[in-house]
């Protein structure tokens, strides 16, 4: 019963790591199938990355007759997942204790914004609000700008991520107890944990500055601020802008500790500063961190005369860990990525040929098979026949009685 992103990432990786994926629909479908369409009347994209290797089923949950359909796949099923606004499977009928009852061992698997309790538990949420409370998007930007979100989708498919390892944990040990589990995941929560290290900050803030930050921090400041690209690790780090100077011109380098003699006396000689291994301004990591902007000055003059391909050709023989600016079509047409099955050409029967990102957790027994995703209720009969063992008399039945079309709209009473 996932839909939208968060969920579906979490059921799309179970998925390909093997699991039979049954997504539960409502009849009107999953709201991304229609969102954001680059093909008329065809599943748009946004719904086909993130539903790959399922079946799909559509149940009318508001009919008796659906809810009955629902109570015996509970009874088939390993795992069930949602991630509808607070209270909606309540409303249902259907609370853990419910599930429980009906299938000890099943683990439920639920993804709200902000959980089940606390000030906040009713509030729905998207990708940016999780980040803006999460704590990322106040770390993420330039000191002087507003804050930013970042273009990974750490709210939503980061939060699937968490819930695909808690459902795990919880269907290893319903395997040794034969009781199921309540897994749940906040997205707040989600984007707090890969904070964690901006938090290691706030906590040294009041002890001292942040000797490695290129902004100015001072002890008891309180808020750890947004510090642009720098490393926000143990070693300076920085994205350099490199010839021609586009959009994603720039690759983004680590000055560790082990490299900067070998650095400097590479680039040493082309700005003009034959000594610079030995400048006493940056010969030392302490002396480094106080001079770094003027060191990334440095930095950057050199790659005034090379692209980020040179630059990163001239710092990987010196061992220097560095990586371009990859853009969306750079990694769409990267050998390194084709190569490892991270761009994959899929078909589809309303969109034709497109492209998924791959399956990034390679197991060596059972790799991903990639497959398309389902049409809305493609796999309804199947489901029903194959998993439920229905007859035809009963589908039709049922089919008669609405459990598998939309829920008739409630006429207005007149004022
Ligand atoms: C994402 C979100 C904001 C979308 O909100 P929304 O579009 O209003 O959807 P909701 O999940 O709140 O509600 C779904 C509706 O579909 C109905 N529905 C869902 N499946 C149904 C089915 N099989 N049969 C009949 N109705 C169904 C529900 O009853 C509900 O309608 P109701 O409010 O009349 O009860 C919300 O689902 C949410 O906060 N989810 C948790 C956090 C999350 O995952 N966010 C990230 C999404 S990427």
């Amino acid at each position: 019963m996932t839909h939208v992103q968060a969920g579906p990432t979490c059921s799309q990786l179970l998925a390909w790591m093997g699991a039979d994926v049954i997504k539960f629909e409502n009849p009107q479908g999953d709201a991304t199938r229609g969102q954001l369409r680059d093909v008329p009347n065809a599943d748009s994209l946004y719904f086909t990355m993130l539903n790959c290797n399922k079946r799909s089923i559509t149940v009318n949950m508001k009919s008796a007759e659906g809810k009955q359909v629902f109570v015996d796949l509970l009874k088939k099923c390993h795992i069930i997942m949602e991630n509808f606004g607070p209270g909606v499977l309540e409303r249902f009928g259907f609370t853990w204790e419910k599930i429980h009852e009906l299938n000890p061992k099943i683990v439920m698997g639920s993804i709200k914004g902000f959980g089940s309790s606390g000030p906040y538990a009713d509030f729905k949420a998207y990708e940016n609000v999780a980040q803006a409370m999460g704590g990322s998007m106040s770390t993420t930007g330039v000191p002087d700008g507003p804050p930013f979100v970042t273009g990974a989708q750490i709210g939503d498919s980061g939060t699937g991520l968490h819930l695909a390892i808690g459902l795990l944990a919880a269907l290893r040990q319903a395997e040794h107890t034969g009781q199921g589990q309540y897994v749940e995941v906040a997205m707040m929560d989600g984007v707090m944990n890969l904070c964690r290290v901006k938090f290691r900050d706030h906590q040294r803030l009041m002890r001292g500055d942040l000797p490695e930050y290129s902004v100015p921090t001072y002890k008891d400041m309180g808020d750890v601020p947004r510090a642009g690209n720098d490393s926000g690790g143990g070693q300076l780090g920085n994205a350099i802008h490199c010839k021609p100077h586009g959009a994603n011109d720039w690759l983004y380098i680590v000055v560790q500790e082990a490299v900067w003699d070998a650095l400097a006396r590479r680039i040493g000689p082309d700005i003009h500063i034959p000594d610079l291994a030995t400048d006493a301004r940056f010969a030392a990591i302490g002396e480094r961190r106080k001079n770094q902007q003027l060191m990334w000055t440095l930095i950057n003059k050199f790659a005034e005369k090379h692209t980020k391909r040179e630059l990163m050709a001239i710092l990987n023989p010196l061992d220097v860990p560095c990586g371009p600016i990859m853009s969306t079509e750079d990694l769409a047409t990267d050998e390194h990525v084709r190569g490892r099955d991270m761009w994959v050409e899929l078909d589809h029967p309303q969109r034709g040929k497109w492209w998924n990102v791959g399956m990034p957790i390679k197991l060596s027994a059972s790799p991903a098979k990639i497959e398309r995703s389902p049409t809305l209720g493609e796999h309804t009969d199947e489901v029903l026949r194959d998993v439920l063992q229905y007859d035809e008399s009963r589908i039709s039945s049922l089919k008669q009685a609405g459990a598998f079309s939309a829920p008739a709209k409630t006429p207005k009473k007149a004022a």
